[in-house]
Formats: C-alpha cells, sequence, structure tokens
C-alpha cells in the first residue's frame, strides 16, 4: 500500500507561532490560559495544559495571571477587559488576522461602509467585526452580496481563511454597490495552499484521510473538498482507523487541517504504512 502526504498539510505559520508563544508563558502554578482553545484540537489542548498553559472561557473565570489571545484574535474591549481585571496580555493573534483587523477599523475611520466577507459565527471573523466598532456587515454568499445596500464608498474586507474562490464570486457581486471601492483581500496563502494540495492528492488516491479537529472548520472544508474526489475520511487520531477502510485501497492520501499537530499525522502515517 502506497502512503502520499499532501504537499501542504498541518500547522500553519499562525498557529506555529501562537504554541510557541503560548510555550513561552507557559506557568507551573496554572495561571497562564489562554481565552478559549488555542486551536480547534483538543488533543494539543491536552497537552498545553500539562505545560502548564490552561484554557478559559471568560476572562471572569481568573484572578490573576496571563491571558494568552489565541491566533483568531479578539476585539478590542477583551484587551480593555482583561487590562481592567490586572491580567497580563500576550497577544498570539496570527499577524495575517491581525491585519485583517486592522484593516476594518481603518476602513470605518475613513468613513467606508465596511463589508466583512466571511461565516458569521467564525471567531476570527466576529474579532474582526468587533475591530469594525460592531458597524461591518457580515456576508457568506453571494445572494447576500446582492442584498448589501449601494453606498458612497465601500471597503471589503475577508475571514483569512475563506476559499479564494468564493470570494471572488462574492467581490464581483459587490461591484456594483459603489463608485469607491477598497477591495482588501485578506486571505491567508496557508489555507489555498491546504486546499490546492489536498484537491491534487485526493484526485491521484484511492482514499484520504483528513485529519484534524472535528470542531475544526478549516479540516472539515478539507474533508469535504477531497471528498468530492475520492472515498474520505475525517478523523482525530490514529485510534479512529478501521481495517474494512482500506479494504481493496492501494493508494492512500493524507492531509491534515491548519491546527493538526505533527505528532498525530506521523501516528497516522506510520499506522497506514505498516498495514
Ligand atoms: Fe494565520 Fe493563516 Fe494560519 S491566517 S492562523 S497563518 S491559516
Amino acid at each position: 500500500m502506497e502512503v502520499i502526504l499532501a504537499d501542504y498539510l498541518g500547522f500553519c505559520y499562525g498557529v506555529k507561532r501562537a504554541i510557541k508563544i503560548a510555550r513561552e508563558n507557559a506557568s507551573a502554578d496554572g495561571t497562564a490560559c489562554t481565552l478559549g482553545p488555542i486551536i480547534h484540537n483538543p488533543q494539543m489542548v491536552d497537552r498545553l495544559r500539562r505545560e502548564g498553559v490552561g484554557s478559559v472561557d471568560r476572562l471572569e473565570e481568573m484572578e490573576k495571571g496571563t491571558v494568552i489571545i489565541r491566533s483568531h484574535g479578539v476585539g478590542p474591549a477583551v484587551y480593555d477587559e482583561a487590562k481592567a481585571r490586572g491580567l497580563e496580555v500576550v497577544d498570539a493573534t496570527c499577524p495575517h488576522v491581525k491585519k485583517a483587523q486592522l484593516s476594518a477599523k481603518e476602513l470605518v475611520d475613513e468613513g467606508y461602509s465596511v463589508v466583512i466577507i466571511g461565516e458569521k459565527e467564525h471567531p476570527e471573523v466576529k474579532s474582526i467585526f468587533e475591530w469594525s466598532s460592531g458597524k461591518a456587515q457580515i456576508i457568506e454568499t453571494e445572494d447576500e452580496a446582492e442584498a448589501v445596500e449601494p453606498c458612497g464608498k465601500l471597503g471589503i474586507v475577508c475571514q483569512t481563511t475563506f476559499s479564494g474562490a468564493r470570494f471572488r464570486q462574492i467581490v464581483m457581486r459587490l461591484l456594483e454597490k459603489s463608485r469607491d471601492i477598497r477591495i482588501l483581500r485578506t486571505i491567508c496563502t496557508a489555507t489555498d495552499q491546504r486546499q490546492a494540495a489536498a484537491i491534487d492528492l485526493a484526485s491521484k488516491v484511492d482514499l484520504m484521510l483528513v485529519i484534524g479537529g472535528k470542531n475544526s472548520a478549516n479540516t472539515t472544508r478539507l474533508a469535504q473538498l477531497c471528498s468530492e474526489k475520492c472515498l474520505t475520511y475525517h478523523i482525530e487520531t490514529a485510534a479512529e482507523l478501521q481495517d474494512e477502510w482500506f479494504d481493496k485501497i492501494k493508494k492512500i492520501g493524507i492531509t491534515a487541517g491548519a491546527s493538526t499537530p505533527d505528532w498525530i499525522i506521523k501516528e497516522v502515517y506510520k499506522k497506514c504504512q505498516n498495514r
């Protein structure tokens, strides 16, 4: 059986950076915590907890210590609240997300009506929205773009992990909404690279294994794209592999979401090779 890894897979730059920052701020007394899980991967969150980086859902849960802002970022009010509570703030927001947040703020400050193209419930999109002082409109479909009111000045920013192709389609619908449009294509290449590499591999193998948290939007998207090309299973760890999946399979492709640790990818790879 041949096992092939996608050309681009696993941790992206922003996630690697956030985990490094979290580890540098670990504390033996449990007072260093990320606000929300640092990444959408339960195994990594557990490992960090053992290393001295906890996770809280709300700042109220922390009486002292260091709050680590995860790569998805947060709105400005969270920084203010953390400081007001006497917490030290360590910012591990991905620089690409930071750029989208500050772009939204700048556009609002310059009098643009702002549209954020992205998933309404995604924490990163919520944070970009908060940096727009709650003034931006969030859309994620062409129909929603059609419904945007025409305006004098229109500024567009995008969720960093949004599909480049869908972004273009939606922007096309927005072009007629204003004569003064600023488009900030705040998409990060990590997502496009992983998606293109996954689709390419999925069209050459009999079975794709997509590794990553079941709650990870980018991993779920990879699994969906691969399933359009070949038989695909979305797994979190090697323990989920089942013998019957591999009947008559000659080539297996492996990819992983941007929040999937290397050690999990290696375990799955080895287990497939040893079949
Ligand atoms: Fe940053 Fe792109 Fe990763 S925005 S967190 S490098 S997917």
